[in-house]
């Protein structure tokens, strides 16, 4: 029925939304298990976590690896003796025009945004089958509602991911299943562009971001209602926002 006691696993949790998001979820009470590839900064999160009184563990993670990914809920389960939740966050978003060819870019989106989320789900599902309960929260984005060029592999990627979502949440009658998509958030996510054109375009876009803090709520809204209720999808976009 709520957040305390709650043990959550949240992915790409190093910087913007997933750190906000282990914030918020751990303030209200949740044991988090951060994980992403710089480790320095879920060890700094970590201590901050604990200095206010949370339970928080972190984990080398990358995505792109299944047994990674494997590991990672493993940890959580072996430290915690279950998982509720598994927030599937990380992501990038190296954006360009297809024309610019960016082949390694949209094999890198593919990897992290797609078979990361794959890779979530297919550690966490075997745990929720055996516990008879669990929670899938995959972050999506409004960029499937809105396309715009330079933007077609990553919106493809999210494409893919309220798709899973939503056969994962049509497969099972106990694992919840949410897609969260957010607008433009304060983030680190803009830092993958190598396209300069882009870049420009983008970092002007950006400028009505809302704070990370927006999206963790949201989350924490899904994780927080009763057991039989389903908060399949969330949209939260800057008020500016076209
Ligand atoms: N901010 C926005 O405007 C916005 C809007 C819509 C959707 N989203 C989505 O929100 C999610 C979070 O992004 P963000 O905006 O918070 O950006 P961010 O600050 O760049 O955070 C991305 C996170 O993903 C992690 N990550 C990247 N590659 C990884 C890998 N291979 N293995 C493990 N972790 C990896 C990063 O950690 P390391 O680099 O330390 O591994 C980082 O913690 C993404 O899925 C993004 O597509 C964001």
């Amino acid at each position: 029925m709520s957040i305390q006691g709650k043990i959550i696993a949240v992915t790409g949790a190093s910087s913007g939304i997933g750190e906000a998001t282990a914030r918020e979820l751990a303030g209200r009470g949740a044991t988090v298990i951060v994980g992403a590839r710089r480790t320095e900064r879920l060890e700094k999160l970590v201590a901050e976590l604990r200095a206010e009184g949370a339970t928080a563990e972190f984990q080398a993670l990358d995505v792109t690896s299944r047994e990674s990914v494997a590991d990672f809920v493993r940890f959580a389960v072996e430290r915690f003796g279950k998982l509720d939740v598994i927030v599937n966050n990380a992501g990038l978003m190296p954006l360009s025009p297809l024309s610019a060819l960016k082949v390694d870019e949209w094999d890198r989106m593919i990897d992290v945004n797609v078979k990361g989320v794959l890779y979530g789900v297919a550690a966490a599902l075997p745990v929720f089958e055996r516990q008879g309960y669990g929670h899938v929260i995959n972050t999506s984005s409004i960029a499937t509602y809105w396309p715009i060029p330079t933007a077609a592999v990553y919106c493809a990627t999210k494409a893919a991911v309220n798709f899973i979502t939503e056969g994962l949440r049509q497969e099972s009658k106990f694992v919840r299943a949410t897609i969260i998509s957010p607008g433009v958030t304060e983030s680190e996510l803009a830092h993958t562009i190598t396209h300069e054109a882009t870049a420009q375009f983008i970092g002007d876009y950006r400028k009505i971001s809302i704070p990370a803090d927006a999206i963790a709520r949201a989350i924490a809204f899904a994780v927080e209602q009763p057991e039989g209720v389903d908060v399949n999808e969330i949209v939260v976009r800057p008020l500016a926002a076209n």
